[in-house]
């Protein structure tokens, strides 16, 4: 958290919102258009692939059976997958392209608790090394890694992260690597994020790196206000990315824009550019809307950060 940028950021909101709220009257400008939403003929359940949503169960091998489907199967116009009301236990899982993640009301999918097997994965070359400590850094909970057209969307289900076993590890200093974001797409482009619930992330909630063309509208992500770390949405050296319509209250920034750490994000040298963030809503103990800690790569072209309002604990930061 930059304090400086933060404020920079106030003045560029001040002087951009009245011209604003004069052309928005009567019509919503929205940036969501960069990427169309989806609509998928083929549909499948996580129950056929023996999902069963009573809280306990571990529906790891139906999620990876279910995508597998969809990556080899490949319909036509890609492939829904339906999670019915339940709660859904599973390990992490990658997400394949041409695919829709849909939760219905009342679906939660749950990350185990079961820390243990978690998988690593190397380190961003951004930054490096693991954002907490050297080495690599565990998984996200759901991940996709050079995929394209994904949309996780549906009626306002949850993806929870039970974050607090990681939150205690950090605190009592006994993690081993870098903490899994909730969700994270690495060389992505065409994700479109929307009508979900986050919870309890064990990091950061939402980060796309190293992708372009990524809408995320209509979320709500929660966490407690003590929860180290747990950024609403981190863009990382990323482009076109459009912000909109959420409510973020979490231990951390609302949205921090990234671009590597230090000097391997100088080597790296990709910047984060055309960010987007409209009618946002929330609180932080922090920022609210950071450009900062990370941006060793640049940030270009931020146009556009308008009718964004939250409250902060930290009243010199908040917009
Ligand atoms: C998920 O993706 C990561 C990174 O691309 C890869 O290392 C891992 O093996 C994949 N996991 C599964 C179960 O396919
Ligand atoms: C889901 O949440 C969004 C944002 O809070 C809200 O606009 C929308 O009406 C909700 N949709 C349903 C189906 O409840």
């Amino acid at each position: 958290m930059l304090r400086f940028v933060v404020v920079s950021f106030c003045l560029c909101f001040y002087a951009v919102a009245p011209f604003l709220s004069s052309i928005t009257a009567g019509e919503v400008i929205t940036c969501s258009g960069m990427v169309p939403m989806r609509y998928r003929n083929d549909k499948i359940s996580i129950a056929d692939f023996g999902g069963v949503g009573d809280g306990r169960t571990l529906n790891t091998k139906a999620f990876h059976e279910a995508i597998y489907r969809i990556e080899h199967l490949k319909r036509r116009g890609g492939t829904l997958l339906y999670v019915p009301p339940g709660v859904y236990l599973t390990e992490s899982f990658n997400l394949t392209s041409h695919m829709t993640l849909y939760l219905a009301k009342g679906a939660v999918i749950k990350a185990t608790q079961d820390t243990s097997n978690w998988p690593l994965i190397a380190p961003l070359p951004s930054y490096g090394r693991g954002r907490e400590l050297p080495g690599g850094r565990y998984i996200s909970f759901i991940h996709g890694d050079g995929i394209h057209d994904v949309v996780i969307t549906g009626e306002n289900g949850t993806i929870d992260g039970q974050g607090d076993v990681w939150w205690n590890m950090w605190r009592q200093r006994t993690l081993q690597f870098t903490r899994p974001n909730l969700v994270e797409f690495l060389n992505s482009r065409n994700i479109i994020i929307s009508n979900v619930i986050f919870r309890n992330s064990p990091f950061w909630n939402i980060h796309p790196v190293y992708s372009s063309n990524v809408v995320v509208r209509y979320v709500t992500i929660l966490a407690p206000h003590d929860s180290p770390n747990t950024d609403g949405i981190d863009p990382d050296s990323s482009s076109n990315v459009c912000i909109e319509d959420s409510y973020i209250s979490t231990g951390d920034d609302v949205v921090a824009i990234k671009s590597g750490w230090d000097e391997y994000g100088i080597a790296y040298g990709r910047h984060s550019s055309d960010i987007t963030i409209r009618r946002v809503t929330g609180s932080s103990p922090f920022g609210g809307i950071a450009v900062g800690s990370e941006t060793s790569g640049g940030v270009q072209n931020l146009y556009e950060i308008t009718h964004v309002r939250f409250r902060s604990q930290a009243p010199a930061q908040g917009l």
